[in-house]
């Protein structure tokens, strides 16, 4: 699976977003280790706090379907510069990937690639690491 067969489907995705409230729609495409492929769009919602981005949307696919090993996220936005993943987002997906390869483009084009690593150097481990449950 290509860059750019990721963002096509990021970019196609996204069309479905929901997001009525910021007007600012996000789609993503999360690349498992084992070569598929779970998108994701933001999902918004009337009391503001409860909206959901698009990356957080794509895990939640790719683990109900028993998928938990990521290679490569990539994430399309119409913005002037490619927008890189929340913070929230960023310690959801540490959960499953450390070595995540992260891919944002804009509608126009623009590229930036990054790693999870690079945009999440100290993150929060749990008090209980290595004991996750079942
Ligand atoms: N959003 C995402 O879907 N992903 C991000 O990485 C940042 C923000 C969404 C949340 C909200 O629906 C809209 O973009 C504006 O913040």
């Amino acid at each position: 699976m290509t860059d750019k067969e990721l963002l096509d489907l990021a970019r196609e995705v996204r069309t479905s977003a929901y997001a009525p409230y910021s007007g600012f729609s996000v789609g993503a495409a999360l690349l498992t280790r084992g070569g598929r492929v779970f998108t994701g769009v933001n999902v918004e919602n009337a009391s503001l706090g409860l909206s959901v981005c698009a990356e957080r949307n794509a895990v939640g696919a790719a683990v109900a379907a028993g998928q938990r090993e990521f290679a490569k996220l990539v994430v399309v936005t119409d913005s002037p510069e490619p927008t890189m993943p929340c913070g929230v987002c960023r310690q959801v997906l540490w959960e499953f990937s450390h070595d995540l390869e992260v891919v944002v483009e804009t509608l126009g084009g623009t590229r930036s690639t990054t790693t999870l690593r690079e945009l999440f150097p100290l993150p929060f481990t749990s008090y209980r690491e290595g004991e996750h449950g079942a």
